[in-house]
């Protein structure tokens, strides 16, 4: 028997050189990621997200929004003319874990900030089918009256400063004056219109 017949005949032999090769792959692609300044640093000027945004992100994602968005502008010519500016990898170093997605049963949301008024963003979560009639996007009626947990909101900056998010002592204390009396509702649109905010303008 040839080499190449043994392993392709030795089911475990065969499996340990596929995994081979899936690793080596897998390598290939995250290594220069975790040592590309461009992938891991802010754009200028950039700041972690203000409590308030902090809080709606995590209210993104406990809810699964990005089962149906992606927060990812791809660099094509009908993505662009679309949403805006292509996403940069440095846009999303504040955000653990990141919201890229692939499934877009909504539209991609990356630059979404700004686009609606807050009130359209209110009444469109709460109950969608009253701004877009043929939609199919749930509605969240409870968020506007679930209050932000702030010890909670304060403990997450807390390990995210840990992390390395240059949040200040001062900025997590105040933390509770920012979103005092807010809902849910309150901190998912602010943070829904925060998105896009670094992106390069045009
Ligand atoms: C079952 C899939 C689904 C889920 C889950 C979902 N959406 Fe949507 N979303 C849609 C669809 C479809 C649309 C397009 C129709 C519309 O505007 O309602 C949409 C539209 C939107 C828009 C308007 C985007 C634009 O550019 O017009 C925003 C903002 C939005 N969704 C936010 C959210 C947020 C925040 C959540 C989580 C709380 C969420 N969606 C969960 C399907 C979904």
């Amino acid at each position: 028997m040839s080499g190449h017949e043994k392993l392709e005949k030795n089911i475990g032999i065969m499996a340990l050189a596929i995994a081979a090769v899936i690793s080596f792959g897998g390598l290939a692609e995250i290594l220069p990621l975790i040592y590309q300044a461009e992938a891991i640093e802010p754009l200028p000027g950039q700041k972690p997200y203000p409590a308030l945004e902090l809080a709606g992100r995590d209210v993104y994602v406990r809810e699964g929004c990005y089962n149906c968005h992606s927060q990812m502008v791809r660099t094509l010519r009908f993505e662009t003319e679309r949403y805006g500016h292509y996403s940069l990898a440095g846009e999303s170093v504040y955000d653990r874990p990141h919201q890229w997605g692939s499934k877009r049963t909504g539209p991609d949301l990356a630059r979404v900030g700004g686009r609606y008024s807050d009130d359209w963003h209110r009444v469109h979560l709460i109950n969608p089918r009253d701004v877009v009639p043929e939609s199919n996007m749930p509605g969240y009626p409870a968020l506007a009256e679930t209050r932000i947990d702030v010890a909670e909101l304060r403990a997450r900056m807390r390990a995210l400063q840990r992390l390395g998010d240059p949040y200040t002592d001062e900025e997590i204390e105040a933390a509770g004056d920012a979103v005092q009396g807010k809902t849910e509702l309150d901190a998912l649109v602010a943070y829904l219109q925060g998105l896009g905010r670094w992106a390069p303008k045009g």
